[in-house]
């Protein structure tokens, strides 16, 4: 492993391997996250909160993995672009970037440290409430009031304009960085061949649908409470 992160061309693949590994999941946390909107006052989403939050594969085993999983991105995102930067300083004055890239290309590490931002208040938000009451109060009931208390800690958090506002400009952002991760990341595991066009057309719907989904869910919950 530590000899495939000394090569370019390894982290590269490894920085890909971890980005298909988090698109996995925000599609899946995001298939869960829509159902907040049912119309069935929340009965689905406390039903699947509860499962994953309580089950004992995704507690202790899909969890520490995804942890790791963001860490790993996010320190080797650093990392490729703080070895571009030293390695493009010769080249800069012939190399008009703006004329052969796109805006989203070059400023990947920008679009990612809104995205470290925002997962920096979501954990606020959401994670670290969830690890205080299940690890450190040891109340793995679920319930409130003897109700399943996800679906109003939901509704709740997304009273807050500045909280929603927040939360849709770094949406905007994970689909900029989306956009070109998408592609980025399949060529860097070398996929090009008859399916590439597909697989770009499947990338961007990928990458505005899912963040735009995620807009609709945090609008949805500030205008219905
Ligand atoms: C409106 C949009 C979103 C809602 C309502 C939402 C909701 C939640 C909730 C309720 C949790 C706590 C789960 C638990 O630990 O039991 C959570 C955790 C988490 N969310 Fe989100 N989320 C949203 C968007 C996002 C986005 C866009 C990302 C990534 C860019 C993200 C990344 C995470 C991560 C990494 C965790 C911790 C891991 C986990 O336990 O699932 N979330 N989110």
């Amino acid at each position: 492993m530590s000899g495939l992160l000394k090569s370019s061309i390894g982290r590269k693949f490894a920085m890909a391997l971890s980005a298909f590994f988090l698109m996995f999941f925000l599609l899946q946390h995001f298939a869960i996250n829509i159902t907040s909107i049912f119309p069935d006052n929340g009965a689905t989403f406390n039903k699947l909160s509860h499962f994953m939050g309580t089950n004992g594969l995704v507690q202790y085993v899909m969890q520490p993995i995804l942890i790791f999983g963001v860490v790993f991105h996010f320190v080797m995102g650093f990392i490729l672009e703080m070895k571009n930067n030293s390695a493009r300083k010769v080249s800069y004055a012939k190399n008009n970037g703006a004329a052969n890239s796109t805006w989203m290309s070059r400023n990947m590490i920008y679009s990612g440290a809104a995205i470290l931002a925002f997962i920096v208040l979501h954990f606020i938000d959401f994670w670290f409430p969830e690890i205080n009451t299940k690890f450190i109060q040891g109340d793995w009931s679920g319930l409130h009031d003897g109700e399943f208390r996800y679906f109003h800690e939901l509704q709740h958090k997304f009273v807050s304009p500045l909280r929603v506002g927040a939360y849709v400009i770094a949406f905007v952002f994970l689909a900029l960085h989306l956009l070109h991760g998408f592609s980025s990341a399949f060529q860097s595991v070398g996929a090009n061949n008859k399916y590439t066009r597909g697989l770009k057309t499947f990338g961007k719907i990928y990458a505005i649908g899912i963040p735009a989904g995620f807009i609709i869910i945090a609008l949805f919950h500030h205008f219905n409470h």
